[in-house]
């Protein structure tokens, strides 16, 4: 099969790597790919923006499936152009990405199907916004509905940073067409786990939970980042924990967008907070979270071929996902500066050595080739996954691995995996937990191509 992955990220190269494993693959493309993922995939320059071009090239390439890696080109209705083509794809329609590209329309759903998250309120005008937040209780987070790069979550500890948030987003449009819709909601308290399950709009099969570290600073401080570093399988999530989630959380949302009309096909992110009254959605994704890809597709042994199969032809429920016991970590190293300016340009060295320890792979998310040479360009630069019998041996070999690698101005966090450390029960790595949900909704509701 010939297969395209669409992006240029981490996550894409984790995408490029598994499938590339295949011995169904007869030829791969990335579009527009990276110096990374041209080790196993042929790089096509067309900006994942580009759908038309996108369309084009797979038709031209005569490609069997597209895999959409990033949320924007989902949000703009690549799976609705490729179809439209009679060309498969794996990824929501516009319609379902929705769940992640308005966060109106997500808290909507969540509560109209009793769906365990906060209490939220939407406002279209900051007069109106203003008024409202005087009778909410501080702390929250506001929100602006759109995609907003994973910095569209404000906390707010008082009504005075509220106000001033409401400014930023309604009347200086600090965040553009995103914000044209404001949310708050109530601040929601526990740890995190993100959740992912492959749906055929119909069936949803959840693997292994994950955990993200999102600030720039160790101890879980500063600035948000696109992710600093990722560990599976997450301890918090216990096995009873995770089978309420599948149950409460997972299958009810796939059942609810089959009823409003928007079935999911693709990878449902469900971002997770486990409060003391049980698991709630913080938001979902339309797509796998950068950099828990690079820690839950190497934990993966059943072929991603048959699974991105399986959800494009809607079989999902036939699967039978097969996943590795051990654990995997990954380290991001960044530019020195990220996620405020950094300079780009520097050689990157040691990738060779890194991944000649064994059970490492270095995934690119910012590089690029200049004159041969690997040099940094972006901000987070390269993830380094690791993979051990226990999280601890999982966390040692990612730092040992980053150890090997250099470049100037290199900025990674030396706490990854912490949460899963300070329970004292590394050994949780369970039975890698899935699920499968024979959906109540009719035949014919998913409406396969
Ligand atoms: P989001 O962009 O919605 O994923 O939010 C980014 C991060 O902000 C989340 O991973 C949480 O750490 C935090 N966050 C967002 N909404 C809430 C909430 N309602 N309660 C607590 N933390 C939140
Ligand atoms: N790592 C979080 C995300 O991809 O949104």
């Amino acid at each position: 099969m010939k297969f395209l992955v669409v992006g240029t990220g981490g996550r894409e190269h984790a995408y490029v790597w598994k499938l590339a494993q295949s011995n169904k693959i007869t030829k791969l493309y990335a579009a527009p790919g990276s110096p990374g993922m041209a080790r196993y995939a042929e790089c096509v320059d067309i900006a994942d923006g580009d759908l038309e071009g996108l369309a084009d090239f797979a038709h031209r390439a005569d490609i069997d499936i597209a895999v959409i890696g990033p949320e924007a080109p989902l949000a703009d209705g690549i799976v609705d152009i490729f179809s439209e083509r009679g060309l498969a794809v794996f990824g929501p329609t516009q319609a379902a990405a929705q769940i992640e590209a308005d966060k109106d329309f997500a808290l909507k759903l969540m509560h109209k199907y009793d769906i365990p998250t906060g209490a939220y309120e939407t406002f279209v005008d900051a007069e109106t916004a203003r008024e409202r937040l005087k009778a909410w209780q501080h702390p929250l987070y506001l929100k602006v509905s759109g995609l907003a790069a994973g910095k569209g979550a404000i906390y707010c500890e008082t009504p005075c940073d509220s106000l001033r948030t409401v400014d930023e987003v309604m009347v200086q449009r600090a965040f553009g067409a995103a914000g044209d819709k404001l949310v708050a909601m109530e601040l929601l308290e526990g740890e995190e786990a993100s959740i992912f399950g492959f749906s055929d709009g119909q069936n949803i099969v959840c693997i292994v939970p994950s955990q993200d570290h999102k600030t720039i600073g160790e101890g879980d401080v500063g600035l948000n980042t696109g992710g600093m570093g990722a560990y599976a399988p997450a301890p918090v999530i216990t096995p009873e924990l995770f089978d309420e989630i599948v149950q409460r959380i997972m299958k009810p949302t796939i059942r609810a967008l089959a009823l409003e009309g928007r079935p999911y096909r693709g990878i449902l992110f469900g971002g997770i907070i486990v409060t003391p009254a049980g698991p709630k959605v913080i938001e979902f994704n339309c797509r796998m979270g950068d950099p828990e890809a690079q820690v839950v597709l190497p934990l993966l042994k059943t072929d991603l071929v048959d699974i991105v199969a399986g959800v494009c032809d809607g079989s999902v429920a036939d699967l039978a996902i097969e996943l590795d016991d051990r654990a995997a970590t990954c380290v991001v190293m960044a530019s020195g500066g990220y996620p405020e300016a950094y300079e780009t340009g520097f050689p990157i060295a040691g990738i060779a050595r890194a991944e000649a320890l064994g059970d490492v792979v270095v995934f690119h998310a910012g590089t690029a080739r200049r004159d041969r040479q690997l040099v940094t360009n972006g901000g987070r630069v390269i993830g380094v996954t690791a993979i051990g019998d226990t999280i601890q041996s999982s966390i040692d070999r990612a730092y040992e691995a980053v150890e090997k690698i250099d470049f100037d101005n290199a900025y990674f966090r030396r706490d990854i995996g912490h949460r899963a450390l300070n329970r004292g029960i590394d050994s949780n790595i369970q039975e890698p937990a899935q699920s499968i949900f024979d959906s109540e909704v009719k035949n014919g509701v998913c409406g396969t191509r």
